[in-house]
């Protein structure tokens, strides 16, 4: 039962009830005529205390398309956080005037403190370098619609690992289908954290490889998830300039590819894919983008019950 629940980490929620939300999103993708009004009547609050275009878009789309409204702040200096209001306070208050509320914070647990304070669902749009778990409903979702299934698959995931919040979700999410292994492909100062290594990856005796060169491994992969290094993490701009462009991915590299490895990534990207490859059948991205607005269709409809 998805109803009223809040989702933080994308451990929240069981394989079960990630596939009742990937089978309702893909029966709005056939019928959205079916689900134009079943939100009337209710309010989705977005409050953005970072820059988003994608997650906010699409949720903001995904309420609409679904016939209720939206409201929120995507700027946290027009709204009482400037005045110091915590975000205790500040969902306490949402939670008068809005039946479910998305949240993106750049400190890692804010979603989570406001679910606990909540009379509403609360959903994380992101929070620091930690979760981005409707990312991972998006990711996911367009894994397996493309590829046919969410197991027996080798993932690349390159770039900056180390803050990259969506690759943290992503490799928690994959771990718990049937035999993917992963290739973290990364320099070293942007390596995945310990804590993802030993409490995802070794404890569930996942197979996975860490390496400096995307070319060594290009070959080897089903998927290939890019990320941009993440400058707003970075303490000293140094540091970000010198890591930035550690991967691009661009023609010659991909010659190396299978044939059916497809390339996603979150986005926004800066230098990491270069534009010559959007027009390649591989490159996903924008349709992934595009299952990122009906994932969230389906996760509100589900967290709020509706028929
Ligand atoms: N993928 C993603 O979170 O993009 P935005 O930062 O534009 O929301």
């Amino acid at each position: 039962m998805l109803k009223g629940r809040h989702l933080i980490d994308p451990m929240d929620f069981s394989i079960d009830e990630f596939e009742e939300i990937f089978n309702l999103a893909e029966e709005i993708i056939s019928n959205p005529e079916e689900y134009m009004h079943v939100c009337e009547g209710k309010l989705l609050a977005t409050l953005f205390y970072e820059p988003s275009t994608r997650t906010r878009f699409s949720f903001e789309a995904a309420m609409l398309r679904l016939g209720g409204k939206v409201l929120g702040f995507s700027e946290p200096n027009s709204s009482s956080a400037a005045k110091g209001e915590s975000v205790a306070d500040t969902i306490r208050t949402v939670a008068c005037y809005a039946d479910i509320a998305v949240m993106r914070h750049p400190k890692e647990g804010a979603p989570k403190v406001a679910s606990m304070y909540s009379t509403i669902p609360v959903i994380n749009a992101g929070d620091g370098g930690h979760h981005h778990p409707t990312q991972t409903l998006t990711d996911l979702l367009t894994i397996k619609s493309i590829k046919k299934g969410l197991g027996n698959h080798t993932i690349g995931l390159c770039g900056d690992l180390k803050f990259g919040r969506t690759v943290h979700s992503l490799i928690k999410a994959l771990s718990r289908y049937e035999n993917n292994k992963f290739i973290l492909i990364s320099p070293q100062e942007l390596k995945i954290p310990d804590y993802i290594k030993k409490e995802v990856l070794q404890k569930n005796n996942i197979s996975f490889l860490e390496v400096e060169r995307m070319e060594e491994v290009i070959d080897k992969l089903d998927i290939l998830y890019m990320t941009r290094v993440q400058r707003e993490r970075f303490f000293n701009e140094e540091d970000y300039i010198r890591l930035k462009d550690s991967y691009i991915l661009d023609e010659a590299k991909l010659k190396k590819a299978k044939e059916d490895m497809i390339v996603l990534h979150p986005l926004p990207r800066v230098n990491e894919i270069a534009y010559e490859i959007d027009k390649d059948s591989r490159a996903r991205y924008f349709d992934q983008a595009k299952y990122g607005m009906y994932v969230r269709m389906a996760l509100i409809a589900k967290l709020l019950g509706v028929k």
